[in-house]
């Protein structure tokens, strides 16, 4: 979200300079006064220009919520820390049918007003371009879910009397805090929510502490890791919770009790700490602080997904018995996809490819099917004509992203070899381990990796709309 304000800035100056009259030009006074401007109410991402905000850059949400199941009501408070990126007048944030009472930044109450599914927010004063300021936005009401009549609803959703769930992909967050909502904007995250005592609540990240006060349970979740606003998650309602360490690192996973407690979906979320430990002799060291996994029992949750540190999954993965498939890919997004997450959505190959072929690893490790063979049957029987380079917003989740993602990614192996291909794949992780990347940087990076060019590999893997060569 580095922005500028150049094109009008220029033209402002530009008719400065051609006023009519002839009278000398007044001294440059010594501090002019910087040209704030309102931030871009949405951060460029080219397949959805309206997801996020432009003008600033969060550095951690801390939000202090109350939901209260019965009624589907939830209030409290988000903290938001932030740089302003330009000279900022006003700025935006995403939150949708949730209605901001207050707006305080850096102490001093802010005009807000609510355009459709954004907060326009009017601080007292202009924020300088690279100063760090506080949001602290009160806001309550009945949480719900975005409708994307492609892509499917996302966001809040209430699970029973006593529970609910938000999760969603590409977008979710602003259905229960106030947020940049683009993946571009990472940021630490930190919730402290309170419920009816003998509910549960999972989030992402290492627990705090829990306290008890008139009824009322508050339990605490920390990210330290940066994190795209899509993987923020809450799972409140009736679960077996299973604390343990892993690696030196808490592994919480969560079952519904709805569930049986040693039935495939407990199974298969109990082997979350050994396929980590095989995902890191593949793609490096694993990135977070924490681990684990949280099953959901909900018709409406048809998906799993790598929600940071702690990936949600439904149960329709395990309803014919244990998967561990699911759980290998929804890990292999913690290296591709959260800790090293996209820039913009049309490079979604980069982290559902290099999930399935997290899959094909595992399989062959088990002994099963091996790789090659995968790639083989997927190579023999794909449609071409879709390719991952460009998938289009209507396709962003569609075969060519994962299978053929998958393939590409096993291509790149065999073209390389398995020495420089795991190479890269370590120092890719490394080298933007918490951070934001596009498909043009990893073709740097494999170009530099293979010391020679492969331009023509990845025109035909990732753009080609007939069968490439077999590699
Ligand atoms: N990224 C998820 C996965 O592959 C799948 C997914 C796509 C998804 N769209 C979603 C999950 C919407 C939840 C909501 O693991
Ligand atoms: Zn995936």
């Amino acid at each position: 979200m580095k922005r500028r304000a150049g094109a009008l800035t220029l033209l402002l100056l530009l008719s400065g300079c051609t006023d009519g009259e002839r009278e000398p030009a007044p001294a440059p006074s010594p501090t002019p006064a910087p040209s704030f401007g309102p931030g871009a109410a949405g951060a460029g991402d080219p397949y959805f220009p309206t997801y996020g905000n432009g003008g600033y850059d969060v550095g951690g949400y801390d939000l202090a919520l109350r939901y209260d199941p019965a009624a589907g009501k939830l209030s409290g408070t988000a903290t938001i820390t932030a740089t302003a990126t330009q000279d900022l007048s006003r700025f935006n944030l995403d939150l949708a049918r949730l209605t901001a009472t207050t707006v305080i930044v850096d102490g001093a109450p802010a005009t807000v007003a609510t355009e459709g599914n954004e907060l326009v927010v009017t601080p007292a004063a202009g924020i300088p371009k690279g100063r760090g300021f506080t949001a602290v936005v009160s806001y309550s009401g009945q949480p719900g879910q975005l409708e994307n009549e492609i892509l499917g609803a996302g966001g809040w959703l209430r699970d029973g009397k006593k529970g609910a769930i938000a999760l969603g992909q590409p977008e979710s967050a602003s259905t229960w805090f106030p947020v940049n909502d683009h993946p571009s904007d990472k940021a630490t995250f930190r919730l402290a929510m309170t419920v009816p005592d003998g509910v549960e609540v999972l989030s992402n990240g290492t627990p705090g502490n829990r306290d008890t006060v008139d009824g009322w349970t508050t339990w605490r979740w920390t990210e330290e890791s940066p994190m795209a606003s899509y993987l923020a998650t809450v799972v409140i309602g009736q679960y077996r919770i299973t604390t343990a360490t892993h690696a030196g690192r808490p592994m919480v996973t969560a079952i519904p009790e709805s569930l049986p407690a040693n039935g495939p979906a407990a199974r298969s979320l109990a082997r979350t700490g050994e396929i980590t430990d095989f995902l890191e002799t593949r793609f490096g060291p694993y990135p977070f602080r924490a681990n684990g996994g949280v099953v959901v029992d909900e018709e409406q949750i048809r998906y799993a997904l790598e929600t940071q540190s702690r990936p949600v999954y439904g149960n329709t993965f395990f309803a014919t018995g244990e998967n561990t498939s699911v759980v290998a890919h929804e890990l292999a997004h913690q290296w591709f996809g959260d800790s090293v997450a996209l820039t913009r959505w049309q490079d979604i190959w980069l982290n559902e490819g290099f999930a399935t072929y997290a899959e094909w690893l595992w399989s062959e490790h088990n002994g099963d099917e091996t790789a090659q063979t995968i790639f083989d049957r997927s190579y023999r029987a794909f449609d071409w004509t879709e390719a991952p380079g460009d998938p289009t917003p209507r396709r962003l989740f569609g075969d060519a992203v994962y299978q053929r993602g998958g393939m590409t990614v096993h291509a790149l192996r065999k073209t390389l070899g398995d020495e420089a291909f795991f190479k890269l794949v370590k120092s890719w992780t490394t080298d933007h381990r918490d951070g934001n990347v596009t498909t043009a940087q990893f073709i740097e990076a494999a170009e530099s990796t293979a010391g020679r060019d492969l331009d023509s590999f990845f025109e035909a893997w990732l753009n080609g709309e007939t069968q490439p060569p077999k590699p």
